[in-house]
C-alpha cells in the first residue's frame, strides 16, 4: 500500500455494502466481471464479500483474490475467530495483497441492544479479534460500527487498542448516515489529536447516505486527515446506499483547489462503464440526473445553454463527459456496417471480448440495425450486456412472444420458452400485456413473483429508439432479484427483464446479514 501521505485510497465496497442492496445480489461470474473493472478502474481496496455469510460469498472472494492482479482484496469479518477464519483462507490467495476487514459495533445503542456487553468487554473482544487476524494476515483493517454515534472519547480508546493490537487501518463508520459534514470532521480531528498510535495507522472513513450526506461527509473527513475513503459504484449499498465512487472522485478532481496535493489512483475514463457494468449486473438503474454517470449528467436542455456550450463547453460544463468516459451521442454505425467495424468500435468503448461473444453482439447488431436506422454507442453498450452478460445466465431462454390488448379487450400473451433444448408454450390473460406476459411466464417455470419496481428507459433518442426495463422481482422465501430486458418493443423488454429475473433468482442463495449479533451462531 502506498506511504504517500497524499495519496487518498479507494476503497470500493460494491461488492460487499452495495450487494446488500435489496435486488443487487450478483452471481460468481458477474462479481468476477465487476472485480476486474474495479482493477481496471485503478481502485486501491476491492472488498470482495463477507466470506462467512454464505458459501457463494466465500467462493466469490476466494475467486476474485485469486483472479486479480493488482487491487488488495479485503473479506469482512466479525470480531469473532470462526469469522476471521474464513475470511483468512478466502483472501489468502492474493497473498501479500490480501486483508481482513474487522469490525465491531461500539455506539451506546448497539452496546445495549445488539451486543448486550459494556465498554470494557468491547475494547477486550475489538483488540483480542484484531491481534488474532494479525497472526494469520499482514493488513488488517479495524471498523468500530456506527463510530459516528460513538462517544469520542470511548471511540479513541477503542481506536487505540486496535493500532496497538496490529490494526494498520482503522475506519470510522457513519453507519445509519447521521453525520454532518463538520462535525464528522471534528471527530476525525479529535482522533487524530486524542489517539497517540494514530500516526501508526490509516484513518478510513465509510458514509451511508441516509441524508444525502455521504460524500460531504467523506470530503469533510479528508480534509480533516482521513486519507481512505470507502465507497459504491453508483453509490449503491444498504438503504439510500453509500458514498459513491464517482462523485467523491471526480470532486477531489475538479475541486482540487479544496484537496492541495490529495489525489486518488482512479483513470476517471473507465466511471461511465463501470457505472453501467454494475447498472446491468446488479439490475439498478440510476436516475437521470444522477450526477457524473446519470444521462442527463451533460445534457443541455435550454437553448441558452447550449449555445453556451457549443461557444465554450466551459461556459456550463465543469468537466468534459470524455473525462469520464461518456460515450459520444452521434450515430456510429448502421445497417452497412461489418463486423469489423463493429469490433473496432467496442474496442474503443473498452470492451474486450472472446470471438464468441464478438459474434453473438454482431447477430445482434444486426437484428437491431434492421429494425432502428440509427445505432449509437448507447445501444452497442446495452447489447453487450444483454448478449454477453444475459446470456451466461439463461436457463430458461425466450422463444416467441405474442400478446394482444386494447383498451377493451382482454389483454392476452402466448409465449414459448425453451430450457435444455425443450420448447414449452403456454398462455394467460392479465391486466395489461405486461401482466399477461408475467402470467404466462410464472405458468411456464413455476414459480410466482411479485413485481416490486418496474422501469422503462429509452437507451437513446427517437421513437425507434430500444426501451430498456428494469425490474425488482420478490419471489418465494422473500428472495427480491433484479433484472433486465432490451428490445425496440418495450413489451418484449418487460418479458425479457422478467424472465432476467426468473433465471436469477435461482442462484441465489441464503446469506448470512453481517451486521447479525456478534456471538450469534451464523
Ligand atoms: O456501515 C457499516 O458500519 C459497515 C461496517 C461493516 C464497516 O458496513
Ligand atoms: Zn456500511
Amino acid at each position: 500500500m502506498t506511504t504517500d501521505s497524499n495519496r487518498v485510497i479507494i476503497f470500493d465496497t460494491t461488492l460487499r455494502d452495495g450487494e446488500q442492496s435489496p435486488g443487487a445480489s450478483m452471481n460468481l461470474a458477474e462479481k468476477l466481471e465487476v472485480a476486474r473493472a474495479l482493477e481496471r478502474l485503478g481502485v486501491d481496496v476491492i472488498e470482495a464479500g463477507f466470506p462467512i455469510a454464505s458459501p457463494g460469498d466465500f467462493e466469490a472472494v476466494q475467486a476474485i483474490a485469486k483472479q486479480t492482479t493488482r487491487a488488495r482484496i479485503a473479506g469482512l469479518a466479525r470480531s469473532l475467530t470462526k469469522d476471521i477464519d474464513r475470511a483468512a483462507e478466502a483472501v489468502a490467495p492474493a497473498g501479500d495483497r490480501a486483508r481482513i476487514h474487522v469490525f465491531l459495533a461500539t455506539s451506546a445503542i448497539h452496546r445495549q441492544y445488539k451486543l448486550g456487553k459494556a465498554k470494557d468487554q468491547i475494547i477486550k473482544q475489538a483488540a483480542e479479534s484484531v491481534r488474532y487476524a494479525r497472526t494469520l494476515c499482514d493488513d488488517i483493517e479495524f471498523s468500530p460500527e456506527d463510530a459516528s454515534r460513538t462517544e469520542p472519547e470511548f471511540l479513541a480508546e477503542v481506536v487505540q487498542a486496535v493500532i496497538e493490537a496490529g490494526a494498520k487501518t482503522v475506519n470510522i463508520p457513519d453507519t445509519v448516515g447521521y453525520a454532518y459534514p463538520s462535525d464528522f470532521a471534528d471527530l476525525i480531528g479529535y482522533l487524530n489529536q486524542h489517539v497517540t498510535n494514530i500516526k501508526q495507522a490509516v484513518i478510513s472513513v465509510h458514509c451511508h447516505n441516509d441524508l444525502g450526506l455521504a460524500v460531504s461527509n467523506s470530503l469533510s473527513a479528508v480534509r480533516a486527515g482521513a486519507r481512505q475513503i470507502e465507497c459504491t459504484i453508483n453509490g449503491i449499498g444498504e438503504r439510500a446506499g453509500n458514498c459513491a465512487l464517482e462523485e467523491v472522485v471526480m470532486a477531489m478532481r475538479v475541486r482540487k483547489d479544496q484537496f492541495g496535493d490529495m489525489q486518488t489512483g482512479i483513470q476517471a475514463e473507465h466511471l461511465y462503464a463501470t457505472s453501467r457494468l454494475v447498472q446491468s449486473v446488479t439490475g439498478l438503474p440510476l436516475q437521470r440526473n444522477k450526477a457524473i454517470v446519470g444521462d442527463n449528467a451533460f445534457a443541455h436542455e435550454s437553448g441558452i445553454h447550449q449555445h453556451g456550450v457549443i461557444k465554450n463547453p466551459e461556459c456550463y460544463e465543469i468537466m468534459t463527459p470524455q473525462s469520464v468516459g461518456v460515450p459520444a451521442t452521434n450515430m456510429v454505425l448502421g445497417k452497412h456496417s461489418g463486423r469489423h467495424a463493429l469490433a473496432q468500435r467496442l474496442e474503443e468503448l473498452g470492451f474486450t471480448m472472446s470471438e464468441d461473444d464478438l459474434q453473438k453482439v454482431f447477430d445482434a447488431f444486426k437484428d437491431l440495425a434492421d429494425r432502428k436506422k440509427d445505432v449509437y454507442d448507447g445501444d452497442l453498450m446495452a447489447l453487450v450486456e444483454q448478449e454477453v452478460r444475459g446470456r451466461s445466465l439463461s436457463i430458461w431462454s425466450l422463444d416467441f412472444l405474442q400478446t394482444s390488448s386494447g383498451s377493451h379487450a382482454v389483454a392476452t400473451a402466448t409465449v414459448t420458452l425453451s430450457k435444455d433444448g425443450e420448447a414449452v408454450t403456454d398462455a394467460a390473460t392479465g391486466d395489461g400485456p405486461v401482466d399477461a406476459v408475467i402470467n404466462t411466464i410464472d405458468r411456464i417455470c413455476g414459480v410466482a413473483g411479485t413485481l416490486e419496481d418496474y422501469r422503462l428507459r429509452s437507451v437513446t433518442g427517437g421513437r425507434d429508439a430500444q426501451g430498456e426495463v428494469s425490474i425488482r422481482v420478490r419471489f418465494a422465501n422473500d428472495n427480491v432479484v433484479g433484472g433486465k430486458g432490451l428490445s425496440t418493443d418495450v413489451v418484449e423488454a418487460s418479458c425479457k427483464a422478467y424472465l432476467d429475473a426468473v433465471n436469477r433468482a435461482s442462484y441465489m442463495n441464503a446469506k448470512l446479514d453481517y451486521r447479525s449479533p456478534e456471538g450469534t451462531q451464523p
